[in-house]
């Protein structure tokens, strides 16, 4: 059945623990600011997004498990699943405790997005840093039964000759949703002869997210700077926000302590999506 989804993206700080290679905000192209969600404003602020309509809330970032500030997005998810939304975290995992797995699991968060590049720690660490970590984090979350575990490997240059071992990898710790994002560096002008896409083109079939074929298409054409079929041209860095959630009504709200949610940007495009599995 078709239904109108109503995804916010809510950025809630621009700081993490690690500083991966290719991150828009290590690369310079995006500044890393002092804004966060305050905890005095969270109630009011889970009030106005339930109240606009939204019906899932994605936190990323920066980080929102971020080893400083996730206590903060701890009273945050528990206002928003106070108000019936499902929540959904983005996070790199790398400074998580087993009482924060416990506590992710105790606030019924529905979905924890782990950031992974690799299987061989190497090739991850410098890309990202932090391997042994990351891998702590999902298979504690594994362990304790959780099943809502979706890794998200951003496929580079580096990482690209191992990308299905990678995947079968991550699949045999237990994943059952691995999926993958292209790289993006805005102005880059190195020329990877199409190996990227094609290799991503090659482990689809191992992808179990339905959309993840639509996904690649839609990166490729953005690459190419097609239009997409609902006749928008999407940005290289929107697309990889957007269109691999299917959440094609998104939203970004920045808060801190001056700003409220009365700050929200609508992006819209096409009018209609299916409802997220
Ligand atoms: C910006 S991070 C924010 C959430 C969290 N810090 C994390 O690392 O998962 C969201 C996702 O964007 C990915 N990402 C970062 N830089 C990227 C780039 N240049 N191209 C494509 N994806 C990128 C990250 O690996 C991560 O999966
Ligand atoms: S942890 Fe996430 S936001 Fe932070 S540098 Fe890495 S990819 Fe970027």
């Amino acid at each position: 059945m078709e239904a109108i989804m109503k995804v916010l993206f809510l950025l809630v700080n621009s700081t993490c623990d690690i500083n991966c290679t290719n991150c828009f905000y290590t690369t310079g192209h995006e500044k890393r600011s002092r804004f966060r969600v305050q905890p005095e404003i969270v109630g009011r602020a889970a009030e106005r997004i339930a109240s606009v309509g939204f019906n899932t809330v994605i936190l990323s970032g920066g980080d929102p498990l971020h080893s400083r500030f996730k206590y903060e997005t701890y009273v945050l998810i528990s206002e928003l699943k106070a108000r019936g939304l499902k929540v959904i975290i983005n996070t790199s995992a790398v400074r998580l405790t087993e009482e924060d797995l416990d506590t992710i699991i105790g606030l019924g968060v529905d979905r924890v997005d782990i950031s992974i590049d690799s299987h061989d720690a190497d090739i991850n660490n410098a890309l990202r840093g932090r391997h042994h970590d990351t891998v702590s984090a999902i298979t504690g979350l594994i362990e304790r039964g959780y099943r809502n575990v979706v890794t998200t490997t951003v496929v580079a240059k580096l990482n690209t000759p191992t990308l299905m071992e990678t995947i079968s990898w991550l699949k045999g710790l237990g994943v059952e949703d691995v999926r993958i994002q292209r790289v993006f560096l805005p102005n880059d002008s190195t020329d990877d002869g199409g190996t990227i896409m094609q290799a991503m083109r090659d482990v689809e079939p191992s992808l179990r997210a339905s959309h993840a074929s639509r996904y690649i298409e839609l990166t490729e054409r953005a690459f190419n700077g097609q239009s997409a079929s609902c006749g928008v041209v999407w940005g290289k860095n929107t697309l990889c926000a957007m269109h691999r959630e299917r959440s094609l009504h998104v939203s970004i709200v920045r808060t801190s302590s001056s700003e409220t949610c009365s700050k929200i940007l609508l992006t819209q495009c096409c009018k209609r999506s299916r409802a997220m599995s």
